[in-house]
């Protein structure tokens, strides 16, 4: 049987994206943002991504559709007979890890979609709205429920397969995420003060900048653009041959950041219209918002848009997640999708709802001196990731020959390939250095 693929550049498109643009950009990176000199954050941020994961983007998009196979065979089947496979298999590891967290929070944001349909947030008063979100992640049933919901209803799109799954769910979600997040940024830059707010993001503030915050950046880079861990390499196993991968990556690292700043202008600017601290933190999206949301005319729609949007974003990078995994079992086991699909998910829910436990009742289980959720969040994106990341650019810019990178590159000498010396020369140098650098600081931190 022929192997699923993606239907073109537009299908590839909505699914990269949708990968990539998650809670990273809409919680992740407006934080980051304001706890790290604003506008210049975002330039050190910029370069990171045209520099060294623009780069490595393309290299895990060679890896996938030169073997079109899962992320451990890939690397297997262009090492034969090495240790070289281990480096999908921590992929897949941490596909799973992230799994377990990245689906608790998006089972909260449709408890915030509910409750915002609901009324709830009809209060500005902030204690108030934190005991409500600190009642929520404490509760032992209410936010398993909603997890095993969001991953039900990502089990059922990777059921469905490449093109009439992820990539058809991803054709509707993708464009209409785009359009709401234009609406709400429309609403936040029109609030009285919002110019402070946009000041802000685009003021360059050189004097914040030091190694760790540049690092910071780049780590962030990494998990925006769900680089490191093989969901480019499995995504790019069902690439069409004839696309061309560099044009692909572009634009998926650009449109990623380009929400990333929309995101940020449909954020700060509100926050500063309410004379709020842009430093607030992980708390930001659902601590700090409703209380706006509760004080700006219309504020429950709006709110309904703004947990819409952060669902939406999570279920996209959550399929791609199951994706990775699913495509291992499968094509290892020679499992049926929907088989592996249940199981996999069925362990999923079963890390999950102990990390969603460990918010509260089990909140004196340590791994590590982590709970067990901070424990796959950090083991995932502070180690997994810059793991896998750096193996990447080790075994595309020196173990795999040149001649054949340079043949994907080009879509077998088809394309022009004006740019490979620049990419491979960032994928030799740069990127190992860069990526060593932030696992180091990392580590020691
Ligand atoms: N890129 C996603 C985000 O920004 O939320 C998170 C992610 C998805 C990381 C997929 C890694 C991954 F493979």
């Amino acid at each position: 049987m022929k192997r699923d693929e993606f239907s073109g550049f537009f299908g590839v498109l909505v699914a990269t994206v949708g990968s990539a643009v998650g809670l990273g950009n809409l919680w992740r990176f407006p934080y980051l943002v304001g706890q790290n000199g604003g506008a210049a954050f975002i330039l050190i941020y910029l370069a990171f991504v045209l520099v060294i994961c623009l780069p490595i983007m393309i290299s895990e998009f060679i890896i996938g559709r030169r073997t079109q196979a899962n992320t451990v065979k890939a690397f297997q089947m262009l090492a034969p007979r090495t240790p070289w496979g281990a480096v999908g298999i921590v992929g897949v590891v941490a596909a799973f890890c992230i799994l377990a967290f990245y689906t608790v929070v998006g089972g909260w944001t449709m408890d915030y979609i509910f409750r915002s349909v609901i009324h709830v947030f009809s209060t500005p008063d902030a204690s108030a709205i934190e005991s409500q979100f600190a009642a929520l992640v404490t509760s032992p049933i209410r936010p398993i429920f909603w997890t095993i919901l969001f991953i039900l209803l990502s089990a059922l799109i990777v059921m469905s397969g490449i093109k009439k799954g992820i990539e058809k769910y991803s054709r509707i979600m993708m464009p209409f995420l785009f359009f709401m997040v234009v609406i709400l940024m429309i609403r936040s830059v029109t609030l009285p003060g919002a110019e402070k707010g946009i000041l802000f993001l685009v003021k360059p503030d050189f004097s914040k900048i030091n190694t760790q915050v540049a690092l910071a950046a780049l780590g962030q880079a990494f998990f925006s653009l769900s680089l490191g861990m093989g969901c480019m390499i499995t995504y790019g196993s069902y690439i069409p041959k004839r696309e061309n991968l560099t044009k692909l990556a572009f634009t998926t690292a650009m449109s990623d950041t380009l929400f990333a700043i929309l995101a940020g202008l449909a954020i700060m600017p509100a926050v500063f219209s309410f004379g709020i601290s842009p430093q607030e933190g992980p708390g930001l999206v659902f601590i700090v918002l409703p209380r706006i949301f509760a004080q700006i005319p219309l504020g429950n729609i709006f709110a309904v848009m703004f947990y819409l949007i952060l669902f939406i974003a999570a279920i996209t990078s959550s399929i791609s997640l199951l994706e990775v995994v699913t495509a291992y079992i499968t094509e290892k086991l020679k499992m049926k999708r929907k088989t592996a699909v249940a199981i996999i998910s069925a362990l999923v829910a079963v890390c999950a709802s102990f990390s969603s436990l460990s918010q509260g009742v089990l909140q004196h289980v340590k791994i590590f001196g982590k709970s067990i959720f901070d424990f796959f969040d950090y083991l995932s994106a502070n180690i997994l990731l810059p793991l896998g990341g750096l193996s990447i650019v080790l075994f595309v810019g020196w173990y795999i020959k040149k001649s054949t990178v340079y043949d994907e590159f080009t879509n077998q000498g088809t394309l022009k390939g004006t740019l490979f010396r620049a990419y491979y020369f960032l994928i030799r140098y740069v990127a190992p250095v860069a990526i060593a650098a932030v696992f180091v600081d990392l580590i020691v931190r």
